[in-house]
């Protein structure tokens, strides 16, 4: 389409507009994307409570979102349908939903269990007294929510390179979690997750352990998969024999999903970066790791995580800087490194123009 924001022939695209990272006007419609989607937790969250207040997209979107384990999984809204209060405050295994507030309960179906005072209240309770309801989604252990109807998750695309995983196995690990602020706009985070070209130059320890030639971009509707291949004798996975990638030396698959979330596949297991915007220039990181094999955190790709992020947030906070000058309006991309920014690009344009 001629006059698009974002070229689809990356050889001539031009990157995006500074001002769509200066803009409060520009971020503020950005915002809308994160209403889709949003990881909520995994499986093995449910090990020690049965009701999980999703705290991390309401900082996202501000929307008060509980997960329910009983039989089935279920996505109920966490706000009291009398006047407002947040419902559960923190995770834990109740047998119903409880008001502090002016003591309204529900069932864990989110049906309108009991409240006082309210014998004269004409037809009550009703439909609308009970607890509204999301999308919800599990893939592999995996649950997700959803405010809105459109798009489904890409996940008939992965299943072939990422079920070998099971992930529904792995098992959370408080002591890898990690919350960090970054003086930056969000999607500058995601522009650097986006590319592994920057590795040799910014991250002198993970290039040590991963084969910069070998390095793989795959771009599919919704996402991106970046594949890091071993050097010689370091850490790897052990694939399948019916795996599409058998026989290479794969170090870590780091899956990213539109807008905010990136998933890292190691041989120890997954750690999940989830980005928060939390105003034009300031964002959140949220951080949490699921293990598999404790005994191989310490080796390989996987290994230094801590050391690498730090440097990709100085890198970025710099560019946030950078990005401010009168003179710099926008660049262009590598074909060869940089095809995951550019759908990235290309995808915030096409939100964008939905917007218009
Ligand atoms: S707000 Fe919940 S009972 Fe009043
Ligand atoms: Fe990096």
């Amino acid at each position: 389409m001629p006059g698009e924001l974002i070229d689809p022939d990356i050889r001539s695209a031009r990157t995006l507009p500074a001002k769509y990272y200066t803009d409060e006007f520009e971020f503020q419609k950005i915002l809308s994307a994160f209403k889709g989607w949003q990881f909520a937790t995994h499986i093995s969250d449910f090990k020690n409570n049965t009701i999980i207040p999703l705290d991390h997209i309401e900082s996202i979107n501000g929307e008060s979102i509980v997960l329910i384990k009983e039989e089935e999984v279920k996505a109920l809204s966490n706000v009291c349908t009398h006047r407002g209060m947040r419902l559960a405050l923190e995770p834990c295994n109740r047998k119903k939903l409880h008001c502090t507030y002016h003591g309204r309960t529900f069932n864990l179906d989110g049906k309108l269990c009991h409240m006082p005072e309210f014998e004269q209240v004409t037809n009550f309770p009703s439909t609308s007294d009970d607890l509204p309801k999301y999308l919800l989604e599990n893939w592999n252990g995996m649950y997700f929510v959803s405010q809105t109807e459109k798009e489904t998750l890409p996940w008939n695309l992965l299943e072939k390179r990422l079920r070998f995983l099971e992930i529904e196995s792995l098992v959370h690990d408080p002591l890898r979690d990690r919350d960090h602020p970054v003086n930056a706009n969000w999607m500058l985070y995601v522009d650097n997750y986006l590319e592994g070209f920057h590795i040799p130059y910014v991250h002198p320890e993970l290039n040590q352990s991963l084969d910069y030639s070998g390095y793989i971009t795959e771009v599919f509707d919704g996402g991106v998969l970046q594949i890091g291949k071993a050097v010689e004798g370091d850490m790897k996975f052990d694939l399948p024999p019916e795996h599409p990638d058998y026989g290479e030396d794969i170090a870590a698959y780091y899956l990213w999903l539109f807008p905010n979330m990136m998933f890292n596949f190691y041989p120890w297991g997954m750690s999940l970066n989830i980005v928060i915007p939390i105003s034009l220039s300031e964002s959140r990181i949220i951080y949490r790791g699921y293990v598999k094999d404790p005994t191989l955190g310490e080796k390989g790709a996987g290994s230094i995580l801590d050391i690498v992020e730090h440097q990709d947030q100085w890198i970025i906070e710099l560019v946030q800087r950078g990005i401010q000058s009168s003179v710099y309006e926008r660049g262009r991309y590598s074909p060869t490194r940089e095809q995951g920014v550019h759908h990235f690009h290309r995808i915030i344009s096409h939100h964008l123009e939905d917007k218009k």
